[in-house]
C-alpha cells in the first residue's frame, strides 16, 4: 500500500483535528475521579466532540479484514476506556467505577471537517503507587523517544528501537500486536508503526508522512488476550499496561506533534 503524503495546507487542517482531541483530553482529566464511570466518561467525550461539529470515529468501528466477521462488533463507544490490565480497545461501561490508585488510558479518533486526530493518555486515579508511576513515566518517555527519532533521513525502524531499548533497559516489555499506523482522511493508513524492532530497518522517513507512534507498555510480560466481547485486550499475566500516543507529521523542519 502506497503512502500518501500530506501538503503543508493538509497537515495543518490535521492539526486542527489533533487540537480537538487535546481539548477533550483536557475536559476528561477534570473528570477523572474516583467512581465516575467510564460511560459518564465516553458521553462527556461524545458530547463534547459533536458539539464541535466533529465525530468520533471509534464508534461502530468495524475492523478492516473483519466485516461480517459475527465475533467482532462493531465498537460501541467514542473512547477507548483501558484500566489497569487492560492494554487497549477497553469498552466504556456503566458497571466500571474508576477507583482511588487505577490508571485508565483513553484514546480518543474524531473526524474534523474530514481529517482524522489520534491520540492516547494514560491518566493516574488519585495517587498511584510507586511501581505504576514509574510504568506512566516509563511509557510517557518511550512516546517521546519514538518522536524525537521521527526525522527525514531517518527509518521507521529507528521509532521502534528507541522505544523497545528504552523500556526493555526499564524492566518492562513492549506489546507486538497492536501499531501506530497513518493518518489522514482514514483513521488508519500506511505506514505501519512497529514499536519495537532494529535501528535502520524500514521505510525511510519523507516530509509529509503523517502518522501515530502509540507505545503500549506492560509491566510484566509481552503476552495479550483478548475478552470474549471481541475488543478488550488485556496483560496475560495480569499486570498493568500503559500507553500514550500522538499523531505527528514529519517536516523538514523536525516531528510536528499534531495532538498536542
Ligand atoms: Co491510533
Amino acid at each position: 500500500m502506497p503512502i500518501t503524503l500530506k501538503s503543508p495546507q493538509q497537515i495543518e487542517l490535521l492539526r486542527a483535528s489533533g487540537r480537538l482531541v487535546r481539548e477533550t483530553f483536557d475536559l476528561l482529566r477534570s473528570q477523572i475521579r474516583p467512581g465516575i464511570t467510564t460511560a459518564e466518561l465516553d458521553t462527556i467525550a461524545e458530547e463534547f466532540i459533536r458539539s464541535r461539529g466533529a465525530e468520533p470515529v471509534y464508534k461502530g468501528y468495524v475492523p478492516s479484514g473483519r466485516r461480517g466477521w459475527a465475533s467482532t462488533p462493531p465498537f460501541p463507544g467514542t473512547i477507548c476506556a483501558s484500566i489497569n490490565d487492560v492494554i487497549c480497545h477497553g469498552i466504556p461501561s456503566h458497571k466500571e467505577r474508576l477507583r482511588q490508585g487505577d490508571i485508565i488510558g483513553i484514546d480518543i479518533g474524531l473526524r474534523l471537517n474530514g481529517w482524522i486526530g489520534d491520540a492516547c493518555e494514560t491518566f493516574a486515579v488519585g495517587t498511584v503507587d510507586d511501581a505504576t508511576q514509574q510504568l506512566l513515566d516509563t511509557a510517557r518517555r518511550c512516546l517521546e523517544l519514538g518522536i524525537e527519532q521521527a526525522r527525514v533521513g531517518k527509518n521507521i525502524g529507528d521509532i521502534g528501537a528507541a522505544i523497545q531499548h528504552y523500556a526493555e533497559a526499564k524492566g518492562y516489555s513492549v506489546v507486538r500486536e497492536y501499531t501506530g499506523h497513518g493518518v489522514g482522511r482514514n483513521l488508519h493508513e500506511e505506514p505501519t508503526v512497529l514499536h519495537y524492532g532494529t535501528p535502520g530497518s524500514g521505510r525511510k522517513l519523507i516530509a509529509g508522512m503523517v502518522f501515530t507512534i502509540e507505545p503500549m507498555i506492560n509491566a510484566g510480560s509481552t503476552e495479550t488476550r483478548v475478552d470474549r466481547d471481541g475488543w478488550t485486550v488485556r496483560t496475560a499475566d495480569g499486570k498493568r499496561s500503559a500507553q500514550f500516543e500522538h499523531s505527528l507529521a514529519i517536516t523538514d523542519a523536525g516531528p510536528v506533534v499534531l495532538t498536542s
